[in-house]
């Protein structure tokens, strides 16, 4: 069995971006929801990542028929007993998010400033069955916001002497939870699909 396509629940241009370089030396095609004809944007009611991966790749599949991938993805911080976690799209107003965590961690001593990033992939096969990939990348929050690129909680996660908000985005595209996760599934295709 050999599968040619895949499709995305998203429309982050991205996110897709990056999901059809890694996947264009098998020979997979990835589109987004919208150019595969769906509209779908279920509540993500779920208590973790992979159940809210799983409610947006369920609700995709059922609408296209075809492979497809879902990502839920946060920041989970140890002094806050793992919070944003689920939560971190909306943990506070937009453009906000790393005032928070920061206030939150004022009286945190550096010891105590552990953190990841967690990224899981849904993946729903031509024949319904799903399976879950997953990565982590680990680090510290830092004392104040530092570099510009990225989004949401890059300028405060700081991996090594820098943050996610100083390294390029090949870089980051290179250590990332994400990038972790997508590999995880690069490999599992690879080896059912291609090999
Ligand atoms: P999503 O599941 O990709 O939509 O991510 C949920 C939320 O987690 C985002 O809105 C961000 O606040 C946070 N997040 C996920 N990945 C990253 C990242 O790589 N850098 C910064 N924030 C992230």
């Amino acid at each position: 069995m050999k599968i040619n396509k895949l499709v995305m629940a998203t429309n982050n241009k991205n996110k897709l971006r990056e999901v059809r370089e890694i996947f264009s030396p098998l020979g997979i095609e990835v589109i987004s929801q919208k150019d595969a004809g769906a509209d779908t944007n279920p509540e993500e009611n779920g208590s973790t990542f992979s159940e809210n991966a799983y409610i947006k790749a369920k609700t995709l599949y059922d609408v296209v028929k075809l492979p497809v991938i879902a990502d839920d993805s946060g920041l989970c911080v140890d002094f806050l007993e793992g919070r944003p976690s689920i939560h971190s799209a909306r943990y506070a107003p937009e453009g906000q998010e790393c005032e928070k965590i920061l206030e939150e961690m004022k009286d945190a001593p550096d010891s105590q400033r552990t953190a990841k990033f967690v990224c899981v992939i849904a993946f729903i096969d031509e024949n319904g069955n799903s399976e879950f990939i997953s990565g982590e990348c680990s680090g510290k929050i830092g004392y104040e916001k530092k570099g510009l690129n990225g989004f949401g909680y890059d300028p405060i996660f700081m991996c090594g002497e820098k943050s996610f908000a100083e390294i390029s985005s090949d870089d980051k595209n290179k250590i990332s939870h994400r990038a972790k996760a997508l590999k995880g599934l690069y490999e599992l295709l690879k080896e059912r699909y291609c090999d």
